[in-house]
């Protein structure tokens, strides 16, 4: 039976050779909003994985929006110049008919961070911090500054913000670009009820949470070109009471569906500090499957999925439609032709390395030692 890991998928105009994609993952290694030369050689790394779908990471539509001082942007002509520069040779070592997509958010009320191997948590006035927004005055955690609330002229100012960004990743060359609407950052702040008490269009029910990334996802999909998609990752649950549930989510992903987003990837949490996250193997593919079959829309599952048998039963099973990899991708580029060799499959590599693929018999682990 051939491997349901390397059977090509359609995503609007885009067939992507196989279905490991990889989650967005921050670097924190921007200068002022622009990739560096550590991108470079980081995309390239990844391209020549032979991944089918390449998604860069969490990328500020404005300055204020992005996590910490070294997150990229697209908020500028220069951040947009310097992600064209480094997609180039990227591209040119990634398997033919590989698609590369930027994250598109906003760090709201979670943004002005420290990079995580300086501590994390908010950045201090010495350290150059910023002034937060959210839906509401809330703080995401003690400890943390309170957001200033958006008040309408601001919600719309980041909606344009959003189109501005997606134009630039057109202009870029890029293939998709996926609304980060997860892990606690503007959009998912939104969406939840803990940290949206508005009363107004923009809180309350859920259709008007909702409405921020409904709005951008209509704003964005009417500037960008049909051989663009437009994807979405969502937190399919905050892992606490009274928080934002499956159920919502997979009217969320309808909605957006509406409006022409073509794939959700599900991960969870991020947006309650006092979460409570059941953690192991596959834990969020639940999530994935929810959606593909309560929305009817394709998936990415995400989530502690770290071997190439695990990645396999998931779309054999009809539980998603793509798997994403973050930490096993980064530790192992070379995962997809690992894969491939497991699941007798061919795997794509540039020329340079084609010789190289007769030894990843040896890197295969046997469940039995
Ligand atoms: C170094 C690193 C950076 C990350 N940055 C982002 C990001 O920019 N956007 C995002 O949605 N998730 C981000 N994540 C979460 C991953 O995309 C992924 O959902 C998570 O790590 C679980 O997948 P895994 O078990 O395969 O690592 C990051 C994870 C890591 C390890």
């Amino acid at each position: 039976m051939p491997s349901a890991l390397f059977t090509p998928i359609t995503l609007g105009e885009q067939t992507i050779p196989n279905r490991i994609a990889v989650a967005p993952m921050c670097m924190y290694s921007a200068d002022d909003g622009s990739a560096s030369d550590w991108h470079i050689q980081h995309w390239m790394s990844l391209g020549i994985s032979g991944a089918g779908m390449i998604t860069f990471e969490a990328t500020g539509v404005e300055r204020r929006g992005r996590i910490s001082h070294g997150c990229t942007g697209l908020y500028s002509d220069a951040n947009e110049a310097a992600m064209a520069r480094a997609l180039a040779p990227a591209r040119r070592v990634a398997a033919p008919g590989a698609v590369f997509g930027v994250q598109l958010g906003h760090a709201g009320r979670k943004a002005s961070s420290q990079l995580p191997w300086l501590g994390g948590g908010p950045l201090t006035p010495a350290q150059d911090a910023w002034q937060t927004v959210g839906p509401s005055a809330i703080p995401f955690a003690p400890g943390w500054p309170t957001p200033t609330a958006l008040d309408e002229a601001g919600i719309e100012a980041i909606v344009a913000a959003f189109v501005q960004a997606a134009e630039r990743a057109a202009r870029i060359g890029l293939d998709f670009v996926e609304l980060h609407g997860a892990h606690g950052y503007l959009l998912n702040e939104f969406l939840s009820p803990i940290s949206n008490r508005r009363t107004d269009r923009w809180g309350g029910s859920l259709e008007n949470r909702m409405r921020l990334i409904v709005t951008i996802a209509r704003a964005v999909r009417a500037v960008l070109p049909a051989r663009m998609f437009v994807g979405a990752r969502l937190s399919a649950t905050e892992w606490v009471e009274d928080g934002f549930t499956i159920e919502d989510a997979i009217a969320v992903a309808a909605a957006l569906k509406a409006e022409g987003v073509v794939y959700i990837c599900a991960s969870s949490g991020g947006n309650a500090h006092d979460q409570q996250i059941p953690i192991g193997p596959l834990y969020q593919v639940d999530f994935a499957e929810a959606i593909r079959n309560g929305a009817g829309i394709a998936t990415r599952a995400v989530g502690m999925i770290t071997t190439p048998a695990e990645a396999e039963a998931v779309l054999r099973e009809g539980r998603a439609d793509m798997v994403a990899l973050a930490r096993a991708i980064l530790a192992d580029p070379r995962w997809p032709w690992r894969a491939a060799y497991e699941l007798g499959a061919e795997a794509y590599a540039p020329p340079q390395y084609l010789r190289s693929l007769t030894t990843m018999k040896h890197w295969v682990v046997d469940d039995d030692d």
